[in-house]
């Protein structure tokens, strides 16, 4: 039987099981389909499983950096758009994306000069970022093709697992890492985060979607209004390398404690190229558990979405180095400040801050960790 009968064939073998689902569960829609997307340049296939709610909201994940490649979401009138920038085939996945969508790690963010030191041993990392290592190096989890698989106990997830072996890309120890997606159906994607290692090792995962609320393509994002539950920020050397310090955000203009427009004041920002680009300290709750990391509202499609974490900081990047050169769905130009990125995290350069809080993964241990993007109205 050739691939594609066979992806046919899961999509509707899924399909009866979500309609079995149905009759327990009254009028749900449901549905997981799973279709070719691609090869990667040793010719292996690219699946791409969409995930559909009864509201129909639909995101698409591909296998190649268990990459969110669509999140196709409702406005104001109830016309669905796709709020993730990223591209209409696989291939400029492969050579142009600046880590659209995609799952970044081992190490999200940046580790000077890509040296840490643990329990007295020094690790170089693959540099990949001027003297930097930045999400992971050279390739890193966004550029490994994952394992997928529909999750049975839930109505609408899929498990992307990856092994990431002792030494890759200069990290100690093997990393087995799952990333769940679920799409609810109250149009929240929840990204579920879990990862064991046979030594120590550091891990900060997370995901790398560009989202534009007015629809990928459809200008700059310079109008959103964007809250952070964050009172303070690490600032950042010339290269976006945290200087260890843990700074108050008032009366500058990394202050979105109250709904501020995020173009507001993003001159002032400095940088270069000028914008955001930075880790915010998320406000402790009394509580454990998720927190309200951030939320982000257009006005003329009146689209909203909601960050709920329970990591330590998020790092919001205002789409800087987008300069025109991609072309992205629809053929659109996506141009400076035409994306944003809400990256739900551990603090950039931890492992050599030992004021932040620490990334360290021993065997034994397991990390866990959850993000929830949730879509609604105003
Ligand atoms: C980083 C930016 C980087 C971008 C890559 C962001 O997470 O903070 O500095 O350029 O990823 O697309």
């Amino acid at each position: 039987m050739n691939r594609s009968l066979l992806l046919k064939l899961v999509t509707i073998l899924v399909g009866i099981l979500m309609n079995t689902n149905q009759s327990v569960c009254a009028a749900s829609a449901n549905s997981i389909t799973v279709t070719p997307f691609g090869k990667t340049s040793s010719g292996r296939e690219v699946d791409l499983y969409t995930l559909e709610n009864k509201q129909g909201m639909k995101v698409s994940i591909m296998t190649y950096g268990a990459t969110v490649v669509d999140v196709i979401v409702p406005d104001r009138n109830g016309n669905l758009g796709d709020v993730s920038l990223g591209f209409d085939t696989f291939q400029p996945y492969l050579t142009k994306s600046p880590y659209f969508g995609a799952i970044v790690g081992r190490y999200g963010n940046r580790i000077a000069n890509g040296r840490f030191t643990l329990d007295g041993k020094t690790y170089q990392l693959a540099t990949n970022d001027g003297p930097n290592h930045l999400h992971g190096g050279v390739k890193g989890f966004d550029k490994r093709l994952w394992t997928a698989e529909i999750v049975r106990s839930s109505s609408n997830s899929v498990r992307f697992t990856l092994v990431s072996p002792n030494g890759q890309e200069g990290y100690p120890g093997t990393l087995h890492l799952a990333v769940t997606y679920t799409l609810t159906d109250d149009n929240a994607l929840k990204i579920s985060y879990e990862a064991t290692t046979d030594a120590p090792t550091i891990v900060n995962v997370t995901n790398h979607t560009y989202f534009n609320l007015a629809g990928a393509g459809n200008g700059s994002i310079l109008g959103h209004e964007l809250k952070l539950g964050a009172a303070h920020f690490t600032p950042v050397n010339s290269v976006l390398i945290p200087t260890g310090e843990i700074k108050s955000v008032k009366g500058t203009p990394m202050d979105f404690r109250k709904p501020e427009l995020i173009g507001k004041r993003i001159k002032e920002v400095g940088g270069n190229p000028i914008g955001y680009d930075h880790n915010w300290v998320l406000d402790k709750k009394l509580l454990p558990g998720l927190k309200s990391a951030a939320e982000v509202y257009e006005p003329t499609t009146g689209r909203v979405m909601e960050v709920l974490t329970d990591q330590p900081g998020i790092q919001f990047y205002s789409g800087n180095f987008l300069d025109g050169t991609i072309k992205g769905k629809g053929g659109k130009v996506y141009d400076q400040y035409d994306g944003f990125c809400l990256e739900t995290q551990h603090f950039p350069d931890s492992p050599n801050e030992p004021g932040f809080p620490s990334t360290v993964l021993r065997p034994g241990e397991v990390f866990k960790s959850t993000t929830i993007y949730r879509f609604s109205i105003r």
